[in-house]
């Protein structure tokens, strides 16, 4: 197709979300958040108490997972069963269960086309992990977004201080290390950078800062 799609892939906590949704407001484009799929996916499995030993169970209930998402003032909402499910799909029980259900083949395979078909006119950003290197390969901008895991760690720590929530910053830092090493050491479709990727490294650099340099990087390329 010729509808243009931005692929931001990077670590957790990195930021791509906050850049994705500046980026699709700034161009009035589509928004993907493939890890919030991943996310309802994983609340659906712990909601039906559906097991992680069968992929193929997994594989139909990830087929038929009746997922919806519609834009309001607030931002982007998530409906599953049309219930907004939002706000339960930030929380680590959460995270850690669509990091392992992201690890298993046939559960990608399954999801690929329910985010292709987020490319729509008049263009797309896609946020995730492997959208430039496996769900939009032709895309004609990927941007690979990295920060150290301490930056985002610190950073992590003052938005749950923000929302009054207490946290230890150790372990913050080992769980954003062990997420890491999740997602960039398994065998399908892993955390990485592709090789026609632009890299910015946020570790230094406020989210003005990074959204300029993406902007740069757009309009050079579109
Ligand atoms: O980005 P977010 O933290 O919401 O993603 C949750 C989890 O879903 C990630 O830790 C990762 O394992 C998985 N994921 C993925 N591929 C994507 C997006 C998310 O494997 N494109």
């Amino acid at each position: 197709t010729h509808i243009p799609v931005v692929t931001v892939d990077g670590p957790s906590g990195v930021g791509k979300g906050t850049l994705c949704v500046l980026l699709a407001k700034h161009f009035k484009w589509n928004l993907l958040d493939s890890g919030a799929i991943y996310r309802v996916l994983a609340l659906s499995i712990l909601d039906h108490n559906i097991s992680l030993d069968s992929e193929d169970v997994l594989e139909t209930h990830a087929l038929n997972l009746p997922l919806k998402f519609v834009t309001m003032e607030s931002g982007v909402h998530v409906l599953l069963n049309d219930i907004d499910v939002s706000d339960k799909l930030r929380t680590q029980e959460i995270g850690e269960m669509a990091s392992k259900i992201a690890a298993l083949p046939k559960v990608r395979e399954a999801l690929l086309q329910r985010q292709r078909d987020f490319r729509n006119k008049p263009g797309l950003i896609a946020d995730g992990r492997d959208m430039g290197t496996v769900v939009f390969p032709d895309a004609p901008v990927k941007i690979f977004l990295d920060a150290s895991p301490e930056a985002r760690a610190e950073r992590r720590m003052k938005q749950l201080q923000k929302n009054k929530i207490c946290a230890i910053y150790d372990e913050i830092l080992h769980e954003i290390k062990a997420r890491d090493e999740r997602d960039r050491n398994r065998t399908i479709a892993p955390l990485k950078s592709a090789s026609d990727a632009f890299l910015i490294d946020s570790t230094d650099l406020t989210i003005d800062e990074v959204f300029q340099q993406a902007l740069k990087i757009i309009k050079s390329k579109i």
